[in-house]
């Protein structure tokens, strides 16, 4: 690191448990007296909040979704995240560009477009894939999930592993236990910040 803060990015279908582990992630890093930030999309600006109830109604234009998206990011940067970045803070991202590359990739079958749409918002530094089956993201569910179809989400899931095989995202299997992906996503993270593996 060259006293820049950096992006890393958590995703996963929904149900893959990327905010306990984002958030475990950010306790992990600040143990190691590294200053990490946890945050999430989409946010809680009333563009967040536009997209939530959208997302509740469901039934709401793809295309229209997916700008809605690319504008709570711009925000989500301009507010949030480049402000932690400039203080040379780790932001760990609960969701960031690649779940618009996917979810929505997916849902305008425009995939171009969207990372046309999307092209503020940098790369992040690190993309973790927290990777599992439907079966077992349906099965996890304990809250709403806002895409429940099985169909879709195998596609979404997918282009996240299309994500990961062009070098993008790193892939880690997070149908284990909780402590057994954390130890996987420290061991990916860590060495690129410069840290040991352990937990
Ligand atoms: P959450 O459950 O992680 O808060 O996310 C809410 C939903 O928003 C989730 O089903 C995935 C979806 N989503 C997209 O479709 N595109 C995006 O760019 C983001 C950030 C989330």
């Amino acid at each position: 690191m060259d006293g820049q803060g950096l992006i890393v990015a958590i995703e996963g279908i929904d149900g893959a448990g990327k905010t306990t582990q984002a958030k475990r992630l950010v306790r992990f890093l600040r143990s190691k007296g590294m200053a990490a930030k946890y945050t999430a999309e989409p946010t809680s600006s009333v563009l967040g909040k536009m997209i939530k109830s959208y997302l509740r109604r469901g039934g709401v234009d793809p295309h229209l979704l997916a700008l809605l998206f690319a504008a709570d990011r711009i925000y989500h940067l301009k507010k949030t995240v480049n402000p932690m970045l400039e203080k040379g803070h780790i932001v760990v991202c609960d969701r960031y560009l690649y779940s618009s590359y996917a979810y929505q990739g997916v849902m305008t079958g425009q995939p171009l477009w969207v990372r046309e749409i999307n092209r503020m918002a940098p790369h992040p530094d690190i993309a973790v894939l927290l990777d599992i089956s439907v079966e077992e993201a349906l099965r996890r569910k304990k809250r709403r999930i806002s895409f429940e179809d099985p169909d879709f989400l195998e596609q979404v899931r997918g282009e996240y592993l299309r994500l990961c095989e062009s070098g993008l995202m790193v892939k880690i299997d997070a149908g284990g236990e909780i402590d057994a992906v954390f130890r996987e996503l420290v061991k990916v993270v860590a060495p690129r910040l410069g840290l040991k593996h352990e937990t």
